[in-house]
């Protein structure tokens, strides 16, 4: 199936996610799918976000909608942005450069993880400048080198994570590892 056969089945995240869970290998559907411990924040965060709608406002003069929004001295043409994510490119073959591609089209940035499975130069130069560095808050040497490397290679944001402080536990994951006898 090509991306535009896939496109016509995806009209919800539902239809994404039952894609993905077929064309996916298991281990990396999990780590995108799953979360970390009991997943219960998962689903708490799902039944929080369900309850936002979006307020109708009828009677209007729609004739100049924009979305555009600047954000940091940079105008973007929609008020989000790609989220950092850490080894795309195990999730499909040329992940991110098809992410760092989208960011160019649809004018947002990309948020470049520091688990990138691209090097920070070239998502910058395939998104044509929109990329922002994501950092953790650990291997304090490494953070500084990539701080560098973003600064030298023309980066102007970099965003710190700071709810990971410590190597999270997934259990799917380690589940994973009881298959693996010695
Ligand atoms: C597959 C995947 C990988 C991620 N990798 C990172 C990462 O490397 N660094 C990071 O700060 N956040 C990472 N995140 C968290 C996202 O950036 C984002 O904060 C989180 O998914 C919540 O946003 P959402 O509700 O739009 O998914 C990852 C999320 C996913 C789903």
């Amino acid at each position: 199936m090509n991306n535009i056969t896939a496109s016509k089945k995806i009209h919800s995240i539902v239809d994404a996610r039952n894609l993905a869970r077929k064309r996916m290998p298991k281990l990396m559907f999990d780590f995108v799918d799953g979360a970390s411990g009991d997943e219960k924040l998962c689903e708490i965060n799902n039944t929080a976000l369900d309850q936002i709608r979006l307020e109708p406002k009828v009677l209007r003069n729609v004739e100049n909608r924009k979305l555009k929004k600047k954000f940091l001295d940079i105008e973007f043409d929609q008020p989000f942005g790609f989220s950092p994510m850490g080894m795309c490119n195990l999730t499909w073959t040329g992940a991110d450069k098809m992410l760092a591609k989208e960011s160019v089209v649809n004018n947002v940035p990309a948020c470049v993880s520091m688990a990138s499975s691209t090097s920070l130069e070239k998502m910058y130069e395939l998104s044509e400048g929109r990329s922002w560095i994501q950092l953790y808050n650990f291997q304090e040497n490494f953070v500084m080198e990539l701080l560098q490397r973003a600064e030298q290679t023309g980066y102007k944001v970099a965003i710190l994570t700071v709810d990971v402080p410590i190597q999270f536990r997934r259990a799917k994951d380690n589940k994973k590892w009881l298959y693996c006898t010695f």
